[in-house]
């Protein structure tokens, strides 16, 4: 499976994470020294993507933007000898190459998915949200793409969550084909766990085919109004096979205020340049606070 696009919807409120989301997209919001939408570009590239397509709403803009070459910023760099920053920004600007559509009303996220369908040709293309951040080699969605490649089928990336957490996340019931892979048997979206069919819980990545995207043109809204991607791919499962599959390294919920700490803290102490002293100065913070 030839997976050249990558779709990343960001067209949510981003209501979790008020008042720093009102007037700057959540997904740029730093973690460390790159803005959290950079980690979850970086991983598709990694993977092989050469097209980045953004789903955007108003007030997102400077997403692409961040990924769009600055020239200005760059001769200034040049001209001061900053060559190492010249580099990093360099670097971001022309990585992937960019497409940007627009979600003119927050309808969910198959509705968002959907607004990319001009775009997307027909071939399989990869979705990753913005709020899962997964650090670690390989990336996670080429363990996805793999599994695509050998089964031609749509893939979802899962992971085990205790049962009472179950009601946060999409959830998957299936038959286990081999470890870390299930043929997916039934998808549901939310569910409490009283009724839940498992405990295994539906990531921010996904490798998806244009019959999904059929699915989800005749896939109707839900109480709330939103069409749910969850949804659409449980309409795929009559026409053939869904696979769902863990994936390789650690995972945040950066969408979730306190996640996100927990994100920053421990990339920032595995930052080459920045975790020795990082490390020193919590040791001191709680030190300090344990003093109090
Ligand atoms: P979430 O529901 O987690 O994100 O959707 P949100 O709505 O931005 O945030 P909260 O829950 O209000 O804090 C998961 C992903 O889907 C995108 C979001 O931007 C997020 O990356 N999304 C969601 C859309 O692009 N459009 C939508 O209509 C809904």
């Amino acid at each position: 499976m030839n997976l050249r696009r990558a779709v990343f919807p960001v067209a949510g409120y981003g209501t979790r994470f008020l008042p720093a989301s009102k007037a700057i997209p959540k997904e740029l919001l730093p973690i460390v020294d790159k803005p959290a939408v950079q980690y979850v570009v970086e991983e598709a590239v990694a993977a092989g993507v050469e097209t980045a397509i953004f789903v955007t709403a108003e007030g997102k803009s400077a997403i692409e933007d961040h990924f769009d070459r600055n020239l200005r910023l760059e001769a200034f760099l040049a001209e001061r000898g900053k060559h190492d920053l010249l580099e990093v920004v360099r670097h971001v600007g022309t990585m992937v190459q960019v497409v940007a559509v627009r979600q003119k009303e927050a309808l969910g996220l198959g509705h968002a998915v959907l607004q990319a369908a001009p775009v997307l040709g027909d071939e399989p293309f990869a979705v990753l949200l913005g709020d899962d951040i997964i650090v670690g080699h390989p990336p996670a969605i080429a363990r996805l793409a793999e599994l695509g490649r050998q089964t031609g089928a749509p893939v979802i990336a899962v992971m085990e969550v205790p049962r009472e957490e179950i009601r946060h996340y999409g959830c998957v019931a299936g038959d286990l084909v081999e470890p870390g892979v299930w043929r997916v048997r039934e998808l549901v979206e939310k569910p409490p766990p009283e009724v839940a069919p498992s405990n295994l819980a539906i990531i921010g990545r996904y490798v998806l085919t244009p019959a999904v995207l059929h699915a989800l043109a005749a896939t109707p809204p839900d109480r709330a109004g939103e069409i749910q991607l969850t949804e659409g791919l449980r309409r795929c499962l009559a026409a053939g096979p869904v696979y769902a599959c863990t994936f390789p390294g650690k995972r945040y919920d950066a969408g979730n205020k306190a996640d996100f700490l927990r994100a920053t803290v421990e990339i920032a102490l595995r930052h080459p340049e920045l975790g020795p002293g990082f490390r020193r100065m919590l040791e001191e913070v709680f030190a300090e606070v344990q003093e109090k």
